[in-house]
């Protein structure tokens, strides 16, 4: 190989290396780890709970960079709403959120464990099911980072969300316009289907 071609390769390279660092919105994932010391108590224990409602910390180990800093952003301004969370992002500056959103979604740990209960079987022929899959991807892995990564998450939080979704409790004009016409019963399903699905997200520290 002549010097040219190896040249033109290390400049790929390096071109390469600049696109995935801007893909991370310049996040530190060490300086994150650092500030995710206040974080570890809910998200870093395998099946931990919210209490009042009762329903499971999500699984935030493996999400799309975008998508974290996307909600952390919507908690500190108070368009998304949890009291806790609300309180965690309030006085985070945008460094904050690009290194915790670094940190978390480069993050490999263990799924949760936690047993499904719905009837995921179900939602395979459930035909709203295509609806999501064309963002979420068939398993859940999401290619288009804007959506969220479903694999793997606590199946109860998923059912929270989507009926916070189609109340009105948590705005996003997408996920409001295809949950309107879940049923009680589609809802249960599909949050079985994408929690039952391997590879997925896990706690951060455990
Ligand atoms: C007291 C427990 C608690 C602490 C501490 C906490 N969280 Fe959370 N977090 C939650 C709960 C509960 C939710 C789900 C709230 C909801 O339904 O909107 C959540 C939601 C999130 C989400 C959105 C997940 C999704 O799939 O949309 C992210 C991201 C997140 N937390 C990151 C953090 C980070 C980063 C910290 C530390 C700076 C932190 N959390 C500290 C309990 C906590
Ligand atoms: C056009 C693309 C699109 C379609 C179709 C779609 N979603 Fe979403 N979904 C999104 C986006 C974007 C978000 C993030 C919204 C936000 O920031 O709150 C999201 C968020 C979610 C969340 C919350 C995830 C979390 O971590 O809090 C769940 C659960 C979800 N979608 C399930 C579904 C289900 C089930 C369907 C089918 C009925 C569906 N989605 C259809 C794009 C889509």
């Amino acid at each position: 190989m002549n010097n040219k071609i190896l040249w033109t390769l290390a400049a790929a390279g390096f071109g390469l290396t600049i696109a995935s660092h801007s893909a991370q919105a310049a996040g530190d994932p060490e300086a994150g780890q650092a500030k995710f010391h206040t974080c570890v108590g809910c998200h870093g224990i395998p099946g931990y709970t919210n209490s009042f409602p009762n329903f499971h910390v999500p699984s935030i180990g493996g999400q799309h960079v975008e998508y974290l800093a996307s909600v952390l952003k919507s908690y500190a301004s108070g368009a998304r709403s949890h009291s806790s969370m609300n309180a965690q992002s309030g006085s985070m500056s945008n460094q904050d959120v690009q290194d915790l959103a670094a940190y978390i979604s480069s993050y490999k740990g263990s799924p949760a464990g936690v047993a499904v209960k719905g009837d995921a079987i179900a939602a395979k022929k459930n035909a709203k099911l295509k609806t999501c899959t064309a963002c979420h991807g068939n398993d859940g892995n999401s290619s288009d980072h804007a959506n969220p990564r479903l694999t793997g998450q606590y199946e109860d939080y998923l059912a929270k969300a989507l009926k916070d979704y189609k109340s009105g409790a948590r705005k996003n004009p997408i996920m409001q316009g295809v949950t309107q016409d879940l049923t009680d019963q589609d809802i249960s399903e599909m949050a079985a289907y994408f929690a039952s699905q391997k590879k997925g997200l896990t706690p951060v520290g455990n």
